[in-house]
């Protein structure tokens, strides 16, 4: 994997979408995004180039169950609010949260991954190593699939909802396999919570128990980290 060490978000936004242009200007037209606080310096880079996405397709990787694309919390509502909105893409996926069958939503939203593979993914990391809502002790095999938070991650969500009990309690997540098709991934981490799940992705072992682990396996993977994210590693 490769590493770059930046001052801080505003940077690492500008640094991801150096790697972003590259693959745009070399023809590449499906993106898998993130939502969350990570991506947002990225995004807004994005909104204030003159690259035009209005050919391309975004898939996101994951989404509340219950929650409409209107809810104000929704991932939908945040791709819109910090993306899409300013900048038309072609087509864009975000797992449906109120799908009735979520089986069939997570077989459909997989079939929309097989259509089209994605050329270069966005990563942010859980506190916990999670990739996606790809949850410690998700099988490196899974595909999309519906998750139950864990309590460590639904205290980290809170803080954009009124109260604790507002916070879904599942989601529905692109699965790590998918993931690991990706093409070219670029995963950020900014500020001392992430520097421990750093750490043990990077330098410690391959283990279903740190899903963003995994990443070591893959053949393009640059992880874009501030020095509070990088301050735990060797
Ligand atoms: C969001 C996602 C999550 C976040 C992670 C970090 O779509 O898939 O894995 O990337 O929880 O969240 P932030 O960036 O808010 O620290």
């Amino acid at each position: 994997m490769k590493i770059i060490q930046v001052q801080n978000a505003v940077e690492g936004g500008q640094q991801a979408f150096e790697l972003l242009k590259q693959a745009f200007l070399a023809g590449k037209k499906t993106y898998g995004l993130a939502t969350g606080g990570t991506p947002e310096t990225l995004y807004q880079v994005m909104i204030q180039s003159d690259l035009d996405f209005s050919d391309c397709i975004s898939i996101n990787l994951d989404e509340y169950v219950g929650l409409s694309g209107e809810n104000e919390q929704s991932y939908r509502y945040y791709m819109n609010q910090h993306l899409f909105d300013h900048k038309p893409f072609k087509e864009t996926y975000v797992p449906n949260g109120l799908a009735s069958d979520l089986t069939a939503e997570c077989a459909r939203y997989d079939a929309i991954i097989q259509a089209n593979p994605i050329d270069f993914q966005i990563l942010g990391i859980g506190e916990n190593g999670h990739i996606g809502f790809n949850e410690p002790g998700t099988p490196f095999d899974q595909t999309t699939h519906v998750v139950a938070l864990t309590p460590s991650t639904i205290a980290a969500n809170q803080r954009y909802f009124t109260s604790k009990e507002e916070v879904p309690t599942h989601a529905l997540s692109m699965g790590i396999a998918s993931i690991m098709q990706s093409k070219e991934i670029v995963l950020l981490a900014f500020g001392e919570k992430k520097a421990q799940a750093i750490q043990a992705m990077l330098e410690g072992e391959v283990t279903e128990s740190l899903p963003a682990s995994i990443l070591q396996k893959h053949p393009n993977v640059t992880v874009i980290v501030d020095q509070k994210a990088a301050s735990l590693l060797n």
